[in-house]
């Protein structure tokens, strides 16, 4: 497997646990995934450096965590050398790899999303702001680490925005600009897995990305997330299937760039129905967390019929009724320029059945200390939302983490429904 957060570590933990994995390797890793698997360091741009890896350990399948390597062509790289691999091809990955290729998708596939305009120069990107109106959402191509959008009320904002990103504000990723529509609604998102034809639903999540409570600040990774988004009824989960996700595959497949792995489907549940906001070739972080505490299939077993093109022969992946709740623990400075070096004690965290996922964790000697934005994800799962929030959150007070934070709202939305 490879990658080093808390997303990584969730799928560490949960293929660890099937019986078809004899010896799980992680690289980088990192301490709460050494805790599942052996970590490795490998450097996943030096493709050769992977594959032979692979080779000299006959690794059966090859999970691959984040989105970089992936629109890196890693995948692809993997099966030319014939080993099996869970993930999009680098043709594929533009799903998430550009939001100009997914649009245009869209279009050709009759796919219900925001009304666009793709530019690639700043005149070209005025001249289309036009044709909208406010608020405008901008959104620089490439990917820009969740940090490519950016709503501007006044037209005077939008412009300036625009100046920015053709300056290079996201560096390679804004040399093309998409502009879209406003859409109102809830957002939720939607998983999927798929094997390039098959094509079976893994689970729905709502995450919290605003950095502070009640949904203000700046825009971060995800400060927490909930699974299932219970606003995403069985009659919407439905007709995401047939409006969204299967003509997705169907026209990649018919286009000859087949999608195998995780589809992440961004939702906006908008008055005339659910629109596609953005599709991202992997699972999100922190909404896997919560995904695999509900998950009770195999997941070794359906990875590898992903990449197998098996999917359809194996049952399809059955998920707890229960709620799972995921707090993100970030160190303060988060999402600006986070302190390192403070040292975590976990105590008795995970005493009642809670999971504590690490994110951006280090040993030094035997102290645990943060190293990234976001440090642990701290997960539980409970009957309701009220219950799996209530445990994480007891979860949450076990550990010592000076300097660290977290939102005390997460899953809010959710305890307010059920509490009418
Ligand atoms: P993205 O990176 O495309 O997911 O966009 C980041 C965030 O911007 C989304 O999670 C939404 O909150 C918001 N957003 C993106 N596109 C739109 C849109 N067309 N209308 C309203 N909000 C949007
Ligand atoms: N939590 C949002 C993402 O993984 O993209």
């Amino acid at each position: 497997m490879l990658g080093s957060g808390g997303r990584e570590h969730a799928l560490a933990w949960k293929l660890a646990q099937s019986p078809l994995c004899d010896k799980l390797w992680a690289a980088p890793g990192n301490p709460g995934i050494a805790q599942e698997a052996e970590c490795v360091s490998l450097d996943e741009d030096d493709h050769g450096a992977v594959v032979d890896f692979c080779k000299d350990n006959a690794i059966g399948l090859v999970v691959i965590g984040p989105e970089a390597p992936l629109v890196d062509g890693l995948a692809d790289t993997l099966r030319a050398a014939g080993i099996d691999t869970f993930g999009p091809s680098k043709q594929a990955a533009q799903l998430e790899g550009s939001k100009g290729f997914t649009k245009e998708l869209c279009q050709r596939a009759n796919i219900p999303t925001a009304r666009y305009e793709r530019c690639t120069s700043l005149e070209a990107a005025w001249g289309a702001l036009k044709k909208f109106d406010p608020p405008f959402v901008l959104k620089a191509d490439g990917l820009a680490a969740g940090k490519g959008v950016v709503i501007a009320e006044t037209r005077k904002e939008a412009q300036h925005a625009l100046d920015e990103m053709f300056d290079g504000r996201f560096g390679s990723a804004g040399s093309e600009v998409v502009i879209e529509q406003f859409l109102m609604g809830e957002e939720a998102s939607f998983f999927a897995l798929t094997d390039g034809t098959a094509i079976v639903p893994i689970g729905t999540a709502q995450d919290h990305k605003r950095v502070g409570e009640g949904d203000r600040g700046p825009n971060t990774g995800g400060m927490g997330a909930y699974s299932p988004a219970p606003v995403l009824s069985e009659a919407l989960r439905e007709q995401v299937m047939r409006a969204i996700v299967e003509p997705t595959v169907r026209t990649m497949a018919a286009e000859g760039t087949p999608y195998s792995g995780v589809l992440y489907a961004g939702l906006m549940l908008t008055k005339d129905g659910p629109q596609l906001i953005e599709y991202n070739a992997r699972f999100g972080d922190p909404e896997c967390q919560v995904l695999m505490m509900r998950l009770e299939s195999d997941l070794v077993e359906l990875m590898q019929a992903c990449a197998q093109g098996t999917l359809g022969e194996v049952a399809a992946p059955v998920l707890s009724d229960d709620f799972a709740l995921t707090v993100v623990m970030a160190a303060e400075g988060y999402p600006g320029t986070p302190k390192k070096g403070g040292t975590i004690d976990l105590g008795e965290a995970e005493a009642n059945g809670a999971k504590v996922f690490h994110a951006g964790t280090k040993l030094d000697g035997d102290t645990l200390t943060s190293s990234g934005g976001r440090v642990l994800n701290v997960t539980a799962r409970g009957a309701s939302a009220t219950e799996a929030q209530a445990r994480a959150y007891a979860a949450v007070d076990a550990i010592d983490f000076a300097d660290g934070f977290c939102r005390r709202d997460i899953g809010q939305r959710e305890v307010r429904r059920e509490q009418g």
